[in-house]
């Protein structure tokens, strides 16, 4: 079982004196962090590191050595044949965007997402669309969110990328990805992953699953913010033109020439996050000192409890499937004719209680469906179930004033 009482010990925000102390139910949004991220940051600031890949003094040397070793280590997590198959960005949305810019479409390419994609995953494919001339086709999802292979199959013909969410944000369901890149693969297409969501819950191994592309973000996953990887086979990476260009990406250059580096340097343009990838690398860390079955069967429990729980509300209403199993470590509901930011005031008010209320950047679902907004709990390993029981008691004080 997971021993979540001495992880709540790594969090200074869940043990601070003299201040409240939140019940953060929205790590959907940004995961807390632990102390040995912060100290590792904190550490590169005081200690004098430099600039990577750069200096050749000590502190040059120093820093150069430690970036690469956290390449190694992310490269190993998702368990990626080698290290330069990892580039860092600074976010899951540059990732993306970086993909889309340098995979060298061209008007009329087809691009296959689906139709919950947060808009990370869905406005730079419109983007293109507008800019070059890409076609952008919309896989509609079943009913209850979880993934459609048939209606996946019947448009896959024709299509040179599908970019599809791992764990979703609005619902929490995690796609077949290994079913979907085979199916993609199967007819000449790639496969983009956004991870966003699934790196501090699930293990993600790319050579099973066998996803060409795989972003995600560094703070969704107990690390710094501002830190995001764009994983790519090396095959395929070899192949990409660079988005952003400048110092670090060449080897050399005149006033009318230059000479790319090769990957993943020519990917990285400009002066890193180095203090976010060593935080990146410690919050790695962290997370493989954990068991992962302990991790999901954490969130299962707490899921299922707080399931039943907005079952017993009868205006409440659940997105995604009804058995929190299926949906990871994310609880999202809406009432009717109710604005749901009312009520994650009040619970932050009342006790405390952050959760996440909105579209959840996933509007064209919200568009689509015809719902206002919705209240988004979303749990991770620091979580307790007295917390949960701390939540439904408030809301269920809300509902009776509603
Ligand atoms: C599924 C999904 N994709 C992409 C993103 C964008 O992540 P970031 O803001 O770190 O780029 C998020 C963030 O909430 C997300 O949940």
């Amino acid at each position: 079982m997971l021993d979540v009482n001495k992880i709540r010990e790594d969090f200074s925000v869940l043990n601070r004196r003299g201040s409240y102390i939140p019940i953060y139910f929205d790590s959907a949004c940004m995961s807390l962090k632990p102390d040995q991220v912060v100290k590792v940051m904190d550490d590169y600031y005081k200690e004098g590191f430099a600039c990577v890949g750069r200096s050749a003094h000590r502190s040059g040397v120093q820093a150069t050595k430690k970036v690469k070793e956290v390449r190694g280590i992310v490269a190993k997590f998702i368990n990626a044949k080698n290290e330069n198959e990892i580039i860092f960005t600074r976010n899951t949305t540059e990732s993306i965007n970086l993909f889309a810019n340098s995979v060298g479409l061209s008007k009329g390419d087809i691009v296959l997402i689906t139709d919950k994609e947060h808009n990370s995953n869905l406005i730079p494919w419109l983007f293109l669309r507008d800019k070059i001339g890409i076609i952008v086709k919309i896989i509609p999802c079943n009913g209850d969110g979880t993934f459609s292979i048939d209606n996946f199959s019947e448009m896959i013909s024709g299509a040179k990328i599908v970019s599809v969410v791992h764990t979703s944000n609005l619902d929490g369901v995690t796609n077949p990805i290994k079913e979907i890149s085979q199916i993609a693969h199967k007819n000449g297409a790639l496969i983009f992953v956004d991870g966003a969501q699934g790196m501090a819950h699930k293990k993600i191994d790319v050579r099973d699953l066998d996803i060409d592309f795989l972003a995600f973000s560094g703070h969704k996953m107990l690390g710094p913010t501002g830190t995001g990887v764009l994983y790519g086979k090396a095959s395929l990476l070899e192949k990409l033109t660079p988005f952003m260009v400048g110092g670090n990406t060449v080897s050399n250059s005149t006033y009318t020439n230059y000479e790319f580096l090769g990957v993943p340097d020519k990917f990285e343009a400009g002066l890193q996050d180095y203090a976010g990838i060593l935080g990146l690398g410690e919050a790695i860390k962290y997370l493989n000192n954990l068991d992962w079955e302990e991790i999901e069967e954490h969130e299962l429990k707490l899921n299922t409890y707080l399931t039943e729980e907005l079952k017993k509300i009868s205006k409440i209403k659940i997105i995604g499937p009804e058995n929190g199993a299926e949906r990871s470590s994310v609880v999202n509901f809406y009432i009717e004719g109710v604005d749901m930011n009312k009520i994650a005031i009040m619970l932050d008010e009342m006790a405390n209680v952050e959760v996440r209320s909105g579209r959840h950047c996933v509007h064209s679902w919200f568009e689509d469906k015809k719902i206002y907004n919705s209240l988004r709990v979303s749990f991770s390993i620091y979580n307790t179930m007295e917390e949960a029981e701390i939540f439904i008691t408030n809301l269920n004080k809300i509902m009776k004033i509603l």
